[in-house]
């Protein structure tokens, strides 16, 4: 008989080991290690009569039922409503909107079913004191409840036969079963994996709210995320009355798709037409301002870039980057000392996106060169004017995706001149879109910098 030997799991963070130590060797923490004999192998029969595994043709399957969360942008985060019997865990910075989108949400599907909303972290009075703020609510098929408790919660739920149950957050609630406190990494673990189990078999839709580190990802461990079906999180520039909701992971849907939102008095509006929501448009062009067409989240948005060039004081050349990846900006700075003769090695560098997106495609390239340019030379780019292409290590400008997209975007805003890459010239012309197309960064700079500032 197979001799079962003992591993160590961490009573903190689930980990396990082979070996009992002082101290977990996973999360650091003392004193956490306990002996459990590991799992008999047991042995198994081929069975075919388990319930819930027997084969169907595919031809059926794929009909995935949704819920309309009332507002279309958030639709189009989740892929076109939320799936009935998935898990979305949501997060965010304290205060950006999380509870309020979750309640609109949650009175929009209450109009067709019953609905559960659980909170660890607010009492029924706040609830119901938002709830007036946003005027929703107001009939009995949304139910809420200030627990923490999950078995009580799931008990609830199963028994309202709710359509979806919302948790306000995840590091609020605990499982009874798991003899660790809450927030912590085993019981955020089994809690989600719980309320996971009970959506897959209820047919329940469940969001969950959950905090995020200072670091910005959810707090907890990545399991977390592996555990459940779509990830989303909320993002907003300080003060800002701007928010949106990006999808980093979708089992149901494309990724990376971005709604967009305006906190208002009456709760979170959805922004329709967002092409040209952060562009302030100020009447005087300035140096180190460009307009480009971004097309992060699945359609063409115009973002402004800032880039400012000082003269370093001690140390060290700083290179700071603001919803860029400060890796590809020093790869920029490179190529724009060797391709375009524009020596930024006794700077300070800042670039900036306005607005606080994240953008992560390489169509921003050209125009950060552009803004950096216009910064150290003071001249200005024309505030009517548009830029993208990607930048390659031999100083060429190459094209990017959905070009003519762009072009119509900013055409359609009002813009009289854009500079592209070569092969991203428009088939059609656009009537009073002038377009510049070049091959090579220095070949863009020169057109980009029409005047001194
Ligand atoms: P909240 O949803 O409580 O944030 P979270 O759950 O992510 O911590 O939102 C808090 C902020 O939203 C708060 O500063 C007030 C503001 N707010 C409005 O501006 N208008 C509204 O209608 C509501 C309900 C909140
Ligand atoms: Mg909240």
């Amino acid at each position: 008989m197979p001799r079962s030997n003992p591993v160590f799991a961490c009573s903190a963070c689930g980990g396990e080991t082979l070996k009992w130590q002082g101290r977990c060797p996973l999360c650091g923490e003392w004193d956490t290690l306990e002996a459990r004999t590991g799992p008999a192998s047991r042995a198994r029969t081929p069975s075919s009569a388990a319930s819930g595994a027997a084969p169907r043709p595919l031809a059926g399957a794929g009909g995935l039922q949704r819920l309309a969360t009332g507002q279309q942008e958030l639709d189009r985060v989740f892929g076109g409503g939320i799936v009935q019997g998935s898990v979305t865990l949501l997060g965010g910075d304290p205060g950006i909107g999380k509870s309020t989108l979750l309640l609109q949400v949650a009175a929009h599907v209450a109009a067709g079913g019953a609905v559960l909303y659980a909170s660890g972290e607010e009492s029924v009075e706040q609830i119901g004191l938002r709830a007036r703020r946003l005027g929703v609510g107001t009939g009995d098929s949304l139910a809420v409840v200030a627990e923490s408790d999950l078995e009580t919660i799931l008990g609830l739920a199963a028994e309202r036969r709710v359509a979806l149950l919302v948790v306000d957050s995840i590091q609020t609630v605990q499982s009874a079963g798991v003899a660790a406190s809450a927030g912590g990494v085993s019981q955020l673990r089994e809690c989600t994996a719980e309320l996971v189990r009970f959506a897959k078999a209820s047919g329940t839709a469940i969001l969950i709210i959950g905090h995020v580190t200072k670091e910005g990802a959810i707090a907890g461990p990545r399991v977390l995320e592996h555990l459940v079906d779509t990830v989303l999180y909320f993002e907003s520039e300080a003060g800002s009355r701007y928010r949106i909701v990006r999808g980093t992971k979708n089992r149901f849907g494309a990724v990376n798709e971005l709604g967009f939102f305006a906190m208002a008095e009456g709760g979170l509006k959805e922004v329709r037409n967002p092409s040209a929501i952060f562009l302030s448009r100020a009447s005087e062009p300035a140096a180190g301002s460009i307009v480009t067409v971004t097309r992060e989240g699945g359609r063409p948005l115009l973002i402004e870039l800032q880039g400012l060039v000082d003269r370093m004081r001690f140390g060290a050349p700083r290179r700071i980057a603001q919803g860029l990846d400060s890796n590809r900006v020093a790869m920029l700075l490179a190529v724009l000392n060797r391709h375009a003769s524009v020596s930024l090695q006794e700077h300070d560098v800042f670039v900036n996106v306005v607005g606080g997106l994240q953008i992560s495609e390489t169509a921003c390239d050209l125009p950060v060169v552009m803004a950096l340019a216009s910064s150290l030379q003071d001249r200005i780019v024309p505030n009517s004017l548009v830029a993208f292409g990607e930048l390659g290590l031999t100083g060429e400008v190459r094209p990017v995706a959905y070009g003519e997209e762009r072009l119509r975007e900013a055409h359609k805003q009002g813009f009289k001149a854009a500079i592209v890459p070569k092969e991203n010239a428009p088939r059609k012309p656009l009537e009073g879109l002038t377009v510049i197309v070049v091959a090579r960064v220095s070949e863009a700079l020169e057109a980009a910098l029409a005047g001194r500032a």
